[in-house]
């Protein structure tokens, strides 16, 4: 049987646009409460203001890169729900520009966001999972994380080691009724990295179609990796 997500809470990262708020979007269809979070207040608001009409949503403004204002995060999500069920780590940054040409702030961005603030999240909804018995985490990855492409030095390497991280944590804590997947999608229509929208692209809400499936999985069952890709790509 399929598992319910009625009643359940969430918390979405980097939600204000793309591929996040598709997400949150879907969450809430299904009846489920989710926090959202983006860097700033006020299209952290406005989102609210937008997905509200689907559900429970609430937010604050956080950067996931940010020790502090993840533990900030999580600490206002215990106040308006008092439980966490799923985490979506998809708070993401693309800046792609060859090794020669990438600062070493860009660098630490990239790597800071995509992969460290993965782990900073999943480190707090650890410790609400534990509490509850279960929990889900799910990490939008990137075909960007098996396929290297010239520019991509960060970008790759974020992806690269956030497949790693998300797949040592499955191990570490499946046996805890805690599931853990990544899902890598290849081009969708967004605004990352600035590149040009296309209509041969995925849609955000295609992988809002995927997080629900593997979400809605029987207890007995996970799927711990998904592959995703626009059909015809542009030549
Ligand atoms: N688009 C694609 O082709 C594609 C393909 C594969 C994987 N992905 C992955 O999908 C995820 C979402 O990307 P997208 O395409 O939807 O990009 P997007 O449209 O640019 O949205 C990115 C979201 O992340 C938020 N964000 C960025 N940095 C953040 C930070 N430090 N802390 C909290 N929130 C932050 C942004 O909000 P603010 O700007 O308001 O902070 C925004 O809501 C990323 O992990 C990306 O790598 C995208």
């Amino acid at each position: 049987m399929l598992t319910s997500l009625e009643n359940k809470f969430a918390i979405v990262t980097g939600a204000t646009k793309g591929i996040g708020r598709a997400v949150a979007s879907a969450l809430l269809e299904a009846n489920v409460a989710v926090a959202i979070c983006g860097r700033n207040q006020e299209t952290v608001n406005a989102a609210i203001h937008d997905l509200s009409a689907k559900g429970r949503v609430a937010g604050i403004a956080a950067d996931v890169s940010k020790e502090d204002d993840v533990r900030n995060l999580f600490e206002f999500v215990d106040r308006e729900f008092g439980a966490l069920d799923i985490l979506i780590n998809n708070a993401g940054v693309g800046i792609f520009a060859s090794v020669a040409d990438m600062t070493p702030d860009q660098w630490r961005r990239v790597i800071d966001i995509n992969l460290t603030g993965s782990y900073y999240c999943a480190h707090q909804a650890m410790a609400r999972f534990r509490r509850r018995g279960s929990g889900f985490v799910i990490n939008i990855s990137s075909l960007a994380a098996r396929n290297p492409f010239a520019g991509g030095g960060a970008y790759n390497a974020s992806k690269f080691g956030l497949n790693g991280f998300t797949e040592a944590m499955m191990l570490d804590h499946r046996q805890e009724n805690v599931r853990v997947c990544s899902i890598m999608p290849g081009s969708v229509n967004t605004e990352l990295g600035m590149s040009p929208k296309a209509s041969w692209k995925m849609a955000p809400e295609d992988v809002a179609e995927v997080v629900m499936t593997v979400l809605r999985m029987p207890e007995r069952t996970l799927i711990s990796r998904v592959e995703m890709r626009p059909s015809k790509p542009s030549k």
